[in-house]
Parts: structure tokens; C-alpha cells; sequence
């Protein structure tokens, strides 16, 4: 005998004791779907037959049974499950977990168990005990559906339970390898001649008599109906008539609305209330034939309430579907996919009140659903409400996915009066694009412990108290957040040198990549500025479109800490100003196909943000360090122990006047934005993708020609591409580094050429910076090349940092990744935010 049980079920074995569940449960289920009362009394007890433990035992089973449910996984409970109040709990934590509980009795008789038990060692009752089971379970067997179970096998004979073959059956809403396209249609009401027109917009070949309509899509696309297909409006039959017939013909799916299941009940000949259009539709039903009901009733009852489609990526119901719910069967998934959810009010109209269920929803797939008439399409969160009250006088809606552009039609008339609050007659429609799916940053998304999975193929964990301090920096930004869809990594020294007077020296950082596997690098001049990101916009509509809000200018430019750059905003709006026209001038809005751009900047001079951190501090340590000196040396007499103590005073002043030296050729003094300059590295992303993956050479080329776009204010990197396996190259950017860091440059960056790379080992650094022997002094103080000094410096590690490195980089690509997809605001800060959090992980600050 077939025997098919859903997929996604709690199944009951229930029978007295020998009469075979666990060999039957061995036979037909793999070990870890088996949750056994006998198993749980060994857990708590060290024997499966201390029936004292039996409690304990059954917490244990269902605590393991609920966790199993809750992942989506099969669970099978052998117990003997012979009295009701057992089997009753078991039907609750199916119910809690929106599973449909299974029954399966092995009806043998009292006399067999007993004979079998006797055999065993372990069950040394009397024939007493089989016999009060079987009188308990048969009692029961005729209450089993009353009890809930949605499902209910009873094995009368040996026979019959040997010959069970047991298959499993997908739930009726799991279509997820139907990927689509699709073209997903919101409520219609019996807007009928709307309907046709909007098909026709979506290219399928419509044949509009109402009597017997047809539509054929474009190939390979097929329709959705969000349900909601009848009452209020002028032509129901007609509607039912097409989304009956592409249904049939393969060519739609449909999802049932209330009003669909209501006219359902009403033509079963149920109590129902004639109201809110059901009367139209009866009425216009009424020039109907019987056949025609009949089989608009076959229709709806086919109807699932929800559907999984493409993979899991995109579920569709009538009024939304929560991510707790989806891909489960229970009377609360159907009502939600029919209703949504209420708050148990009722509104000013005498409405019950929606609860917007969208607001918190944070399921990784989209959700397409009607339900609710909206004025304008709006994504939250991933979700998109499609019931644009076409048949208040609103538009009917469209959504083509994977493509998400939406197509409209206006509606022909107003063919019902809107009782909520939405009122689809007043003042002109605002934009009907959507808009990307911006929910607000929830305290819920960013606190405790958060494990994000990266496409670099790595998991980055962030820790609860590290998350806890990200949340304390993110507090206080001003910059509004929804401008963070990147913050930039972390980067690692080379290892120290072990040679000479140098703590940094590129031969170190060559080195490091030519053991990675990486033949050829770019070295980068490293520009002594501030890190910046820049988003930069075409025009400025282009806030709403494309970031969800309204703001003022052509973009946003923040620091590493997601802070707002400037504090005056006079500064930020003229730079992005000149950025965009060199962007336009260049060409590259075009070149990339994008109206937005995120760029990875450094902005100069130093002293731009770091003006009091160098007055306040590195400028007196080098002033008072002189003045120290002075005193010294005048307390010196002139014998020959003060000559050598003399000497050893000069070797410290010409220290510190390197090091202020070093620190003065980073400043200028900035009174006007036409004082800063702007040095870009990265091409980060625009809307055709993320640029991290490009190579060095593809960024430079772009950001070369921006660069020439605006001279006066973006500073070209200087650059050379070095073949590490070639000694003579690598000699040649040695001297290339000497000379820039004598001329009192920082020192330089050295990437893979071809950016993300991964060597034997795994990821490898994205870049590796080798700074300047007179640079470090600020870093590292005055005196550090001494030699008792530098030996010390010599010491530090690198490992955190580089390990911190590489899991920023994968937060940092994941987030702008998501960013470019149109993932919902909140999925895009966990990267930014797990950024910032793994920032106050303790490292070494000066590495
Ligand atoms: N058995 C058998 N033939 C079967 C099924 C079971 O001979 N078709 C034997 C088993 O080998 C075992 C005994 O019957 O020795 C009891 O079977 P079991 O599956 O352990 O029964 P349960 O219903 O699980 O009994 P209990 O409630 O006591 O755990
Ligand atoms: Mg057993």
C-alpha cells in the first residue's frame, strides 16, 4: 500500500507496546527523524524503561520535535501515543509550528505484542499491558479527526503494516521550481476590459470576448492572479472566465482572495453576508449557466492559499504571507494569505484594521500580494503590495518578475466607492514606480550575536558586545543611514622588515603576495587624507528612486564610520556637485550604465578632519619635545661624559624634527572647499553592479579619465604595475617607494592586480600598505627608528589584523551586493553595521 505523507508534517506512530513502531519507524524514516519516548527516557535517565522519567522525557521529545518543525524537517514520534491527552499536545506543537499532524496506527492485536514482548529483555510486563493499550487506542480511533489530525492511517493487520510503502508528497504551495518569468496581477474585481488591456500591455495575444476569453503570454511567461478576482466590479464572470482558462491552459496561477472564497461559500449554498459587491457578482452570475458555477466552485476550492516560487525566492498571496508562515500549511497560513493580519480593531470606516505585517517582515524571499488598495506602489522590506484600487477608480497593477518594472492600466470608470481611507479620486497619482524596499533600521536587525553569510564564500560572525558598540558609534550619526550601503575594510601592514632601519619596507609586501600565488601587483601612491565614501548622484531625484527618501543635493559623503564628512554641509553639496559634472564630462554616467555611483575616495589634505588631532597633540609632542631637549642640554657641563651625552641629545632633536616636519607636509590650511582635493581608487558600484572584482587596471582607467575631468579637484594615484617573480621590477619599485616617501609621501598600497584573488591559502589581502619611514613617526613617535626601538616594533603581529581585513572585505562586497540587488535596507546594513561592529574588535590601532 502507498502511503503518502506530506513532506512537512509531524507524524504520529501510534500503537501498544510490540506492536511494531519502531521497526516500522527504522524501516521507513532516516534515525534522525525519529524522535522515540524510549530513546528521550535513556537521555534523561540511562534507561529507556525508568518510567518515573517518563515526563522528562517527553519535554525532551517535544523540545527536539518543536526545533525540528521550526527548520522545516520531518519529525516522527514513536511513542505509543495510545491516550488522547498525549496525542493532543502532539496536534498543539504541529499547530504552533503550522505542520500537519499525521497519524499512523498499527492496530495489532493485544495477543501478538504480548508474544513478541515476551521475546524481549526488555519489556518484562504481563499481557496486561498491550491489552489496556489496544483498548485505549481503538477506543480512540473514531475521535482521531475530531482531534485534528489531518491525516489518519489505521493498519489493521500484519499484513497490512508490511506492506506499507510510504512516499512523500510536496505541499500544494510548493511550486519553487517554477521559476517564471512571470507577470504577477493585483486585484481585478471584475474589471474585466482593465485586465485585457493590461495582458495586452504585457505582450500576450488576448482574445477579449467576454464569453469565452483567452490570452496567451509571450513565451515562457506566465500570469499570476493575486486573487480577488470577482465582486464590486462590472464584469466577474468575464474575469473568472479568463483566469479559469489560462489557469487551464498552463498558462497562469492563481492564489484565492476573501472575496473569491467567499463567493465560494455563498454558491455552496453557505450563510454568507451580501455585501461589499457580492451582490453585483450574484447578480451578474444569474445570466450564468449552472455548468458555469459549478465549475467557477471546482476553481476556487483548487485554489492554495499561497505559493513558493523560483527556488523560494518569491512568494505570492493575496493579502502577504510573513516569513514564519511560508511553505507551511495550517488554518493560520490560509487565513493570513486570505485576510492578513488585523489588530482586532476596527477603523474610523468600521474596518477591521490591517496590521501591516510588511513593516517587520525581514524573510529573505519577496512577497508579491494585493489585498490592501494602495495609491502607489511602494517595496517594503521586500515586499510589494500590488492592489492599486483599479476598481475604486485606481490603476490595475502588474509586476514582471524577475524584472520587477511594473505596468499599469487607469482604470475606466470608478465602478465602486472606496469606504477606507485611501481615496483613488483626489489629486493626481504620485510616480507609480516602486520604490526599492526601504525599511528603517531596526534595533532588533543589528543587536546580539549575527552570523551573515558572505558570497566571498565566508561567514563573518559578529559578536553580540561588539555589535553592542557599533550601535553606540551608529547612534549618533547624523548622516541619514540610509546613504550606508558601504563602509570600507580595514587594511594590514606588511610584516615588519627585518633588515635596516625600516619597520615597513616593500620588499615585505611583495613577498607576501608572491607566496599567495599573485604574480603581478599594483602599487597605489597612498594619499595622506581621510577616507571617504562617495554617492554620487546623476540628478537628484535619484535620492527617492533609487535610496527611498528625499534629499537634498546630488549624493552623500561619509567617512569610515558612517559619519557624515563634514560637518558643514555647504562643503559636502559643493564637492558632490563638481564630482558630478566630472562624472558627466567624463562620460562615465553612460559608460556604466548607471545613475549613481559609489566611490572609495581619500580626501585631502589630512588636516581636513584631522586638524585638531594635529594641533592638539602631534604638534606640542614635537614642540615640548624640543623644548626638553634645550634644557638638557643647556644643564650640561663640559666634560667628556657630557660630550657623549651631548651626542646622543642631537641624535633625539634631529628625531623630532623629523617628525615635525613629517607631520607639517600633510597639512594646509583649508578655508573653502576649493582647498581640499580628492583622490578616488575604487569604482565600488553602480547600478549594473558592484566594481570590487574588477581589477586594478579597469579602476584606474575609469578613474583616470574622471580624474581629467576635474583636475583642480580630483588627484590622480599615481601607479605602477610591478611583476613580483621579476627581481628587477621589484628593485625599481623599491626606489619608486624611496622616492616617493623621501619627497614626504605616506607610502603606497599593493594590491593584487587583478583585486579579489584567492591563493592556495584562501582569500588573499585586497591590499597591503607599506608606509614611509618618516610617516611611521607619527604613528609610532619621534624616536622609533632607534635601533633598542625598533627591535621592539619588530615584534608586532599582524594575523588580527589580517584576518579582520579579509572579513570586512566580505561584509563590505556582500552589503553593496545586496545593495545593487534591491535587497531590503536592513539585509544591506547588517554588512555596514557588522563593519562598524568588527571595527571595535581590539587591534593594535597603529597597525
Ligand atoms: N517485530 C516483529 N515483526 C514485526 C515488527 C516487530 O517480529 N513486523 C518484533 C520486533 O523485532 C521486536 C518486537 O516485535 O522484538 C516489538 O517491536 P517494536 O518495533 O520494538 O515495537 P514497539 O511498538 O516499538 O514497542 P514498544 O512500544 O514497547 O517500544
Ligand atoms: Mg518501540
Amino acid at each position: 500500500m502507498r502511503l503518502s505523507i506530506p513532506e512537512l508534517s509531524l507524524v504520529l506512530l501510534a500503537g501498544p507496546t510490540g506492536s511494531g513502531k519502531s521497526t516500522f519507524a527504522r524501516r521507513h524514516f532516516a534515525p534522525t527523524e525519529i524522535l522515540s519516548s524510549d530513546t528521550c527516557r535513556g537521555l534523561v535517565a540511562d534507561d529507556e524503561n525508568d518510567q518515573s522519567a517518563t515526563p522528562d522525557a517527553f519535554d525532551v521529545l517535544y523540545y527536539i520535535a518543536g526545533k525540528r518543525l521550526a527548520a522545516r524537517r520531518l519529525a516522527v514520534v514513536d511513542a505509543t501515543n495510545v491516550r488522547k491527552e498525549d496525542r493532543q499536545r502532539l496536534v498543539a506543537l504541529a499547530r504552533e509550528h503550522d505542520v500537519l499532524p499525521v497519524i499512523i496506527v498499527l492496530d495489532v492485536d493485544p495477543d501478538t505484542c504480548h508474544a513478541r514482548n515476551e521475546a524481549r529483555d526488555n519489556r518484562d510486563f504481563g499481557p496486561r499491558v498491550p491489552r489496556e493499550h489496544s483498548r485505549l487506542l481503538r477506543r480512540s480511533l473514531k475521535s482521531l479527526k475530531r482531534e485534528g489530525f489531518r491525516q489518519i492511517t489505521v493498519l489493521k493487520d500484519l499484513e497490512a503494516i508490511d506492506a506499507v510503502h510510504i512516499e512523500r508528497a510536496r505541499l500544494w504551495c510548493d511550486r519553487r521550481e517554477d521559476k517564471g518569468p512571470f507577470d504577477i496581477i493585483g486585484d481585478i474585481h471584475g474589471c474585466f476590459d482593465e485586465l485585457v488591456t493590461l495582458l495586452g500591455e504585457l505582450g500576450y495575444a488576448v482574445d477579449a470576448d467576454p464569453s469565452d476569453p483567452s490570452a496567451v503570454p509571450p513565451p515562457g511567461r506566465k500570469t499570476i492572479f493575486l486573487g480577488d478576482l470577482v465582486d464590486r466590479g462590472p464584469k466577474s464572470p468575464a474575469v473568472l472566465r479568463l483566469a479559469m482558462r489560462m489557469v487551464q491552459d498552463g498558462h497562469a496561477l492563481a492564489v484565492p482572495g476573501n472575496h473569491d472564497v467567499k463567493l465560494l461559500r455563498k454558491l455552496r449554498g453557505h450563510q454568507v453576508r451580501i455585501a461589499h459587491g457580492l451582490a453585483e457578482t450574484l447578480e451578474q452570475l444569474e445570466h450564468e449557466p449552472e455548468t458555469f458555477k459549478e465549475e467557477v466552485m471546482t476553481f476556487i476550492d483548487s485554489l492554495v492559499s499561497h505559493l513558493l516560487l523560483d527556488d523560494g525566492q518569491l512568494v505570492v498571496a493575496h493579502a502577504g504571507m510573513k516569513a514564519a508562515l511560508q511553505g507551511r500549511a495550517s488554518k493560520r497560513v490560509r487565513e493570513f494569505a486570505l485576510y492578513g493580519e488585523t489588530t482586532g480593531e476596527t477603523d474610523g470606516f468600521g474596518l477591521p484594521e490591517r496590521y501591516d505585517w510588511a513593516q517587520d517582515y525581514r524573510g529573505r524571499a519577496t512577497v508579491v500580494y494585493g489585498h490592501t488598495p494602495t495609491r502607489e506602489l511602494t517595496w517594503v522590506n521586500g515586499t510589494l503590495c500590488l492592489d492599486t484600487g483599479c476598481v475604486f477608480g485606481g490603476h490595475l497593477s502588474a509586476l514582471r518578475y524577475p524584472e520587477r518594472t511594473v505596468v499599469q492600466v487607469p482604470a475606466r470608470s470608478a465602478y465602486a466607492e472606496s469606504l477606507g481611507a485611501v481615496r483613488f479620486d483626489e489629486a493626481p497619482r504620485p510616480s507609480p514606480a516602486p520604490r526599492p524596499g526601504h525599511g528603517l533600521l531596526d534595533l532588533e536587525d543589528v543587536t546580539g550575536k549575527r552570523v551573515v553569510r558572505t558570497r566571498l564564500d565566508r561567514t563573518v560572525t559578529v559578536h553580540a558586545e561588539n555589535a553592542a558598540a557599533a550601535l553606540e558609534v551608529m547612534s549618533r550619526f547624523a548622516l541619514d543611514p540610509r546613504w550606508l550601503i558601504y563602509l570600507p575594510p580595514t587594511m594590514s601592514p606588511s610584516t615588519a622588515s627585518a633588515s635596516g632601519e625600516y619597520l615597513e619596507h616593500p620588499r615585505e609586501s611583495f613577498a607576501y603576495f608572491r607566496e599567495n600565488g599573485v604574480g603581478r601587483v599594483m602599487c597605489q601612491e597612498k594619499h595622506m587624507g581621510s577616507r571617504a565614501i562617495l554617492v554620487v548622484l546623476r540628478e537628484d531625484d535619484v535620492a527617492v528612486r533609487r535610496f527611498g527618501f528625499e534629499a537634498p543635493g546630488s549624493g552623500a559623503i561619509y567617512s569610515r564610520t558612517g559619519r557624515a564628512f563634514f560637518r558643514d554641509d555647504t562643503y559636502t553639496l559643493e564637492l558632490l556637485r563638481q564630482v558630478r559634472e566630472a562624472l558627466t564630462r567624463a562620460e562615465l554616467w553612460d559608460r556604466l550604465e548607471t545613475d549613481w555611483v559609489a566611490l572609495d575616495v581619500e580626501i585631502l589634505p589630512w588636516s581636513a578632519k584631522a586638524q585638531s588631532l594635529l594641533t592638539e597633540q602631534y604638534a606640542p609632542t614635537g614642540a615640548s619635545g624640543l623644548s626638553t631637549l634645550t634644557e638638557a642640554e643647556a644643564l650640561l657641563s663640559n666634560t667628556p661624559a657630557a660630550a657623549s651625552l651631548r651626542s646622543r641629545l642631537a641624535e633625539r632633536r634631529a628625531c623630532v624634527e623629523a617628525y615635525l616636519e613629517a607631520y607639517r607636509r600633510y597639512c594646509w590650511a583649508v578655508a573653502s572647499p576649493a582647498d581640499l582635493e580628492i583622490a578616488p581608487f575604487h569604482v565600488l558600484a553602480g547600478e549594473r553592479g558592484v566594481y570590487l572584482g574588477e581589477s586594478h587596471a579597469w579602476h584606474m582607467e575609469r578613474l583616470d579619465r574622471l580624474c581629467a575631468a576635474a583636475p583642480q579637484l580630483l588627484r590622480r594615484t599615481a601607479q605602477r604595475t610591478v611583476d613580483v617573480t621579476s627581481p628587477d621590477q621589484e628593485e625599481e619599485a623599491v626606489r619608486w617607494w624611496m622616492e616617493l616617501t623621501a619627497r614626504g609621501g605616506e607610502g603606497m598600497v599593493v594590491k593584487p592586480l587583478d583585486g579579489m584573488v584567492k591563493g592556495p591559502k584562501g582569500w588573499v589581502q585586497p591590499a597591503l600598505k607599506c608606509r614611509g619611514r618618516e610617516y611611521l613617526r607619527i604613528i609610532y613617535g619621534p624616536e622609533y627608528t632607534l635601533p633598542d626601538q625598533l627591535e621592539r616594533l619588530r615584534a608586532r603581529g599582524v594575523g588580527r589584523k589580517r584576518s579582520l581585513a579579509l572579513r570586512e572585505t566580505a561584509l563590505g562586497w556582500e552589503g553593496l551586493h545586496r545593495f545593487v540587488a534591491q535587497e531590503p535596507l536592513f539585509r544591506v546594513h547588517e554588512c555596514t553595521f557588522g563593519v562598524l561592529a568588527l571595527e571595535s574588535e581590539p587591534v593594535d590601532p597603529r597597525l
